[in-house]
Parts: structure tokens; C-alpha cells; sequence
């Protein structure tokens, strides 16, 4: 549990007060404080005795997504660093659930709030932004995103809070719970706790970056695997660590993927980075929503389609073990795109063939012939080959 100084702590202290300010950081503080943590969900796959695998659970937050956390971050850096004021407009470029989370946290300190999103941003989307009194921006080019919502905020006079800038450097790395430390804490009970591998997609890049560093600063033997989508530069910049890589094609998986090798992408703390074709995400994204039975997003099956190959690499080389892998936001978010045969047609995706192969995987053990591109960092210390 996260402890802060309360307002008025030390009543025999100064008499000076910042006001405004004090107030927005101790609405924040106090509405984590009534916080409980996400669940840590195991999930049983018996074809897979001895691999443990668990799915940290960031749909249950109040706002839907991983990026609950992340807006948080981002309103108390902003705070802090004197960025935001009593009435200042608060502007995001986003691709729509950092924007839901910061709605959220914008009309909890009453600034006004607007998101600039592409076109295709699902509508329940913009509907969640809409009832937290958010303001959407839409707009057609996804890479003019960031110039468009810079200048909004340059001529609303108001403060743009850049996620792919800043997300890296507004969550804590070394602990102060944040997502590395909380699925270490929950794991602890568990036969397995220091997991062989831990997965994530990257959007920001700032979930990754706060796990790797913290991987790192606690010394722990678990590697990091990246998974990338179809159309994204993020993998390209891992492979030629080249941060000028660019891709042409908006991705199609909402929340990761993104034109550019985003600021907040850290590539020196991923071990290990795989680029998961988009039908192959819309695959995963099934089997594990029948699986849970409940739906997951599309960012989820990315992420799961990485775990089951380490998974089955694991079995392969007879390694017992754990991998911990998120469930980014919930698949209700995504009815009208992922979960709609038409929408998938339109857009040339086939998940039938990869779906056949991630069951069968989960339900044999047999191993998973699924081959994308798959580089390891080469900085990267290898890890034990049996344990
Ligand atoms: C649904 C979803 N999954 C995953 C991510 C990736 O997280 P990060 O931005 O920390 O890289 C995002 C980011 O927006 C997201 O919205």
C-alpha cells in the first residue's frame, strides 16, 4: 500500500499552503488509497504441468485499462512539475484508453480535459471519454496525432501531456507499487515466483520500460519479452537499434503498435522482442477469452500469442517455470471491431488457422509451430537452459 503524506500532517509546520495544487495531488492520492490492487489470475492449462502462467489483470481498474495507472502518473508529474494550474486545459494525443483514464482523472481535479485520437477510435471509447466531461478531437492521419495535439494546447493556452514522451519517466521504476512490484509481491505465494519471463506489448513503451528497469534495479533473473504488432517500428528499432525506423501503416491493434519508436520505449531493458501478425493477435485473443470466459482486447491476444511460444519453447527444452503476461483492457471495448467477423473480413484478417494452432497447443503441449520474427537483444545474458 502506497503511503503519502496527508494535508495538514504536521499541524505545528509552516502555515503555507500551495493551494489548489495540494488539493488536485490529495484528491489523486486519496482516490489510489481507496484502491485495491489488480487480481494476478492464474490460468490452468493441465497440457502444461510444471509452466505456470499468469495473467495480471489490469481490465478491473476503474477505468478499464493498464492505463489507469499511467494517467495517474501523468496528472501527479504534471502537478508536480508545476505544469498544471487551477483551470488548466489538459490536452492528450492518444489512441483512446490513456485518454478514458485521464478523463477520469481530469474531472476528479476539475481541469478541463480534451483527447486528440484518430478516426477509428472505437466508440464505446469516446463514449467513456464523453461521460468523464472529456472533449474528442478526431482526426484522420494518425501521425499528424502528436503536432495536432501539441497545437491544441498551444492555442487553448493549456498543457499537452505527451504520454509517449513522458510515460517512462513519470511512473517510479524502483517500486512505490507500481506494476513490476505488485506482480512480484502477488507471486510470492506461488511455487514459482520469480518467473522465467515476463510479457508485454508496448504502446508508450512505458510498461515496459517500468518492468525492465525494475528487473534490473531488483536484480531478479526474469527476462522481458516485447511483443510488437503488424504495423508498428518498434521491433525494426529493436533489430537495427535504429530509433529513426518509422512505419507506414496505422496498426490495427489498438493501444500498441505505434509510427514511430515512441521516446518512452527503452529497448536496452527488453531481452527479447517477437512481432505477432495481426490474425495471429485476433486468434489468441479468442482462445483466451473462451478460456477466461470473458473477452479480452486485442493487446491481450498479442501478448498471449508471445507467452505461448515461450511457453512452448520452455517445454521443449523440459524447463519447468513460471510467465506472467497482461490482460491490458477488456474485450467489451471491442465489440464492433475485434469480435465482428465483417470488420475482420474488411480488413483481410484470417484468425481460423492461427486459432487451431494456439488450441491445440494449449491443449497438447505439442509444440507451437508459429514462426514470426523473433530477435533477442544481444546484450542480453542468456538464461539457464534446464531447471
Ligand atoms: C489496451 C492497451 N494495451 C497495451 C498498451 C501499451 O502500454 P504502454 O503504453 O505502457 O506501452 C496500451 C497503451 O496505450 C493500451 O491502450
Amino acid at each position: 500500500m502506497q503511503t503519502f503524506p496527508f494535508r495538514h500532517h504536521n499541524p505545528a509546520g509552516p502555515a503555507y499552503r500551495r493551494g489548489w495544487v495540494d488539493d488536485a495531488v490529495a484528491a489523486i492520492e486519496a482516490d489510489q488509497c481507496r484502491t485495491a490492487d489488480t487480481h494476478l489470475i492464474r490460468l490452468i492449462v493441465p497440457a502444461l504441468s510444471g509452466i505456470d502462467i499468469y495473467l495480471k489483470d489490469e481490465s478491473t481498474h476503474p477505468t478499464g485499462s493498464l492505463k489507469h495507472r499511467l494517467a495517474r502518473s501523468l496528472f501527479l508529474y504534471a502537478l508536480c512539475n508545476g505544469h498544471i494550474r487551477e483551470g488548466t486545459p489538459v490536452v492528450e494525443a492518444s489512441s483512446g484508453s490513456t485518454a478514458v483514464s485521464e478523463a477520469y482523472f481530469a474531472e476528479m481535479i476539475g481541469v478541463p480535459f480534451y483527447a486528440v485520437m484518430p478516426r477509428t477510435t472505437s466508440a464505446e471509447k469516446i463514449a467513456a471519454i464523453e461521460h468523464y466531461g472529456g472533449n474528442c478531437h478526431l482526426i484522420d492521419d494518425g501521425r499528424a496525432l502528436y503536432a495536432e495535439a501539441a497545437a491544441l494546447a498551444a492555442r487553448l493556452n493549456g498543457h499537452y501531456m505527451d504520454q509517449f514522451t513522458f510515460a517512462e519517466r513519470a511512473t517510479d521504476w524502483r517500486g512505490n507499487n507500481n506494476i513490476a512490484e505488485s506482480i512480484f509481491t502477488q507471486l510470492q505465494g506461488e511455487p514459482r515466483p520469480l518467473p522465467d519471463w515476463i510479457v508485454m506489448g508496448a504502446g508508450t513503451g512505458g510498461t515496459s520500460a517500468t518492468i525492465g528497469r525494475y528487473l534490473r534495479y531488483r536484480q531478479y533473473p526474469t527476462r522481458l519479452c516485447v511483443a510488437d504488432v503488424e504495423h508498428s517500428a518498434f521491433f525494426d528499432c529493436f533489430r537495427t537499434q535504429d530509433r529513426s525506423q518509422t512505419c507506414d501503416r496505422p496498426s490495427l491493434i489498438e493501444g500498441v503498435g505505434r509510427p514511430r519508436c515512441e521516446p518512452s520505449f527503452v529497448p536496452g531493458v527488453v531481452d527479447r522482442m517477437m512481432k505477432i501478425p495481426d490474425a495471429a493477435t485476433i486468434a489468441a485473443m479468442n482462445v483466451l477469452s473462451r478460456r477466461l470466459r470473458r473477452p479480452v482486447g486485442g493487446s491481450t491476444g498479442t501478448n498471449f500469442v508471445a507467452l505461448c511460444r515461450l511457453a512452448s519453447e520452455m517445454r521443449e527444452a523440459n524447463v519447468t517455470g513460471s510467465l506472467v503476461t497482461l490482460i491490458c483492457d477488456s474485450g467489451e471495448r471491442y465489440r464492433q471491431t475485434y469480435y465482428e467477423p465483417a470488420w475482420l473480413a474488411a480488413r483481410g484478417l484470417n484468425p481460423a488457422p492461427f486459432e487451431a494452432a494456439l488450441s491445440s497447443f494449449l491443449a497438447t503441449a505439442e509444440p507451437l509451430a508459429l514462426d514470426v520474427d523473433d530477435m533477442v537483444n544481444p546484450q542480453s545474458v542468456p538464461g539457464p537452459t534446464a531447471s
